[in-house]
Parts: C-alpha cells; structure tokens; sequence
C-alpha cells in the first residue's frame, strides 16, 4: 500500500487526523520538529490507537526528506506543519514567512520530483480578511490583514502557479475557520504552550483556574451582542474532511471551507462553556485587538456538494470535549 506523509502529525489539528488515519488502517509517515507540538502527543496517539507508525523528529526543510521519499513510496502528502499565531506572526514576520511559506515551497519541489498523486494542505479563512459579505464562500476576495493570512496566500499560490499540481497532482486546499474542541477518549487536544492566543484554549485555562478571567476583546462590534462572532467547528469534524478530502481523487486544484456555516460570539461561546461544564468563567470587556473583525463565518456548501462533507458535532459538544480533556491531562 503507497503511504501517506503527514507534516506536523503531533500538532493540534495533525495528531487528531493521524488518529483517524490510523484507525482507517492508512500507512503513514510522520515528521514533526517540536517547533509547536510536545513529543507527549506521540505517546497519546499510541494510546489511542494501539498502531505503531514511522515516525521522523525533523522539520519540512530537513534534507532527510528526500531520504524518506528515496526509501518509501509516499503517494500522498497531508501537510499540517506550520505556524499558526496571528499575533506572533506580526511580530515576527520573517519567522513565520521561513517556517510557512519556505518551508512549503521545500517540500512541494519534493513533492514534484517525487509525482505525488494527492496533496492536502492547511489553509485558513484568514485569507479572506475582512469579509466584503458573509457567508463567506469560497469565490471571496482573499487579501491578508496580517502576516500570517499572507503566508496562507503565498502557500496557495505555490500550488495555483504551478503546472504540475495544475494537472498532474490532485491538490486539496482546505481553507480551516475556528477548530475547537478535543478528541472525544480525551487523550488528544489542544494544549498551547504558554498564554493561548485563541478564544477556546483560553476559556479552558480559566476553567482550569490558570489564569483569573477571560479578556473579551471588545464589545462594541455590530454583532448581536457586540462581540466577536466566528465559525467554530468541531475538531473530530475538521479531520472527517480532511477524510472526505482524502478521497476526493480529482486532478488539479480544489479550494474547500471547512466550517459549519453558523457563527457564534465570544459571550455565547462563554455562556456555552458554563452551562455544559458548570463551571463559572470569569470575563471583562477590554479594548479591540488590533487585527481582529466583527464576524467571520463559512458558506459551508462546496464541500458538502463535492466532497460530501458536513459538520456533524455542536458548540455544546466542542465544550464537553475540551474540558474532559484538560481533565484528563
Ligand atoms: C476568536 C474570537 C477574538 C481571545 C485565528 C486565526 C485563524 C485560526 C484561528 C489558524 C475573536 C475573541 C480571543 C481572547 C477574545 N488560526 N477573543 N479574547 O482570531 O478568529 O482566528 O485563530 O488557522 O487563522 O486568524 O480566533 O480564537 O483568536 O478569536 O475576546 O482571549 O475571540 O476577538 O472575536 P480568530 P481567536
């Protein structure tokens, strides 16, 4: 059987899908470098899984990719490793533009001298920027408002300029809107290091009483409630469209939005939180943050029509998730 190699397998989104792999008896070969993951998550997946797999310590620019491809016949590239901090990328955007966009380019020359059939890489709906209209599909203008939505775009058009992931190659971009939640056996989840920059992980180390309250940032947005407003969508059901995605065999370059195309705020992500894990989450109304937009939210119905791909699990859900996770951790 051909394998599949998965960059980034010990991150937040990639461990979750190389469970998944796994379980779906997939032949995998994973590279992570460190750089945004623990070597803790390794032994997680071989919990859960009980399925041994080829595992790499290196990063998408080590020479010994081209080793890996040398002695494995890899058909398939799921590539996960990356920065994702919008914050950090605007301090250090020379970081993010070497580990993204140089470190993607490396691997898709790889990628070309080797003929790999099927290429998934993680995209995001920072692409977009500031919605022009919403639900945002995925014809929408795409312009960076930060570095990071920049190197998604540089990414992209590595691919989209290219002759051969045009025609020889089936290229799946999958454009991620707000992933949240945890493996459901509570063995997998997210677990930043440090302060978390987004809203979810966040809300669990108030639970977890690190950290006094939330900082709601805003609440003057012209949204119902006046804060902000974003697609959250299920961990377990972005990797069902990574699987959906998988097995979508189609030459050339295919654009999907993985969302669920309803759009929740900051307080009702809050108030979620509380009445499913009854637990009390202290907040306080600050400042904007530089960068931030009112409302972001998925027109979800490309991928539901090509690949077949539908959100399945709920906010309420997604909370359940997260706190049996930290509880288990
Ligand atoms: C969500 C909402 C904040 C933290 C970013 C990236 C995106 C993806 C997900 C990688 C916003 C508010 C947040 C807090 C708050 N990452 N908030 N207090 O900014 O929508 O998306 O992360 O792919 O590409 O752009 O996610 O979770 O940071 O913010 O009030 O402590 O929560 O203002 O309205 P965001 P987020």
């Amino acid at each position: 059987m051909k394998k599949i190699l998965v960059t980034g397998g010990f991150g937040f989104i990639g461990s979750h899908c190389l469970v998944e792999l796994l379980k779906l008896k997939k032949d995998i070969i994973c590279i992570d470098n460190f750089l945004n993951s623990s070597p803790k998550v390794h032994t997680q997946i071989k919990e859960i899984t009980k399925t041994p797999f080829l595992f790499k310590n290196i990063g998408i620019q080590s020479v010994e990719i081209n080793k890996i491809f040398q002695e494995n016949e890899i058909d398939t590239i799921i590539h996960f490793a990356g920065l994702k901090s919008v914050g950090e990328s605007v301090t250090y955007p020379g970081k993010y533009f070497y580990n993204n966009v140089i470190g993607s380019k490396y691997l898709f020359n790889i990628a070309k001298k080797f003929k790999v059939k099927n290429l998934i890489i993680s995209s995001s709906a920072t692409v977009y920027g500031n919605p022009l209209y919403l639900p945002l599909n995925e014809d929408h203008p795409i312009r960076a408002t930060n570095p990071y939505g920049q190197n998604k775009i540089d990414i992209e058009k590595l691919l989209i300029e290219d002759d051969f992931f045009q025609n020889e190659c089936s290229v799946k971009i999958l454009r991620y809107f707000n992933p949240a939640g945890a493996h459901p056996t509570g063995f997998l989840g997210e677990k930043p290091n440090g302060i978390p920059n987004n809203l979810m992980p966040y809300i669990l180390k108030v639970a977890m009483r690190e950290f006094p309250e939330v900082c709601v940032f805003g609440d003057n947005y012209p949204t119902p409630d006046g804060t902000g407003v974003r697609d959250y969508i299920h961990i377990m059901d972005l990797i069902d469209g990574h699987i959906s995605a998988l097995n979508y065999q189609k030459k050339g370059i295919s654009i999907f939005n993985l969302g669920t195309g309803h759009g929740y705020s900051v307080l009702e992500l809050i108030h979620s939180f509380q009445e499913v894990n009854k637990i009390k989450i202290p907040y306080r109304f600050v400042t904007r943050r530089q960068g931030d937009v009112a409302e972001v939210f998925a027109d979800p119905s490309k991928a539901e029509s090509v690949l077949n791909f539908k959100c399945k699990r709920s906010l309420e859900e997604m909370c359940a998730d997260i706190w049996h996770f930290a509880n288990k951790n």
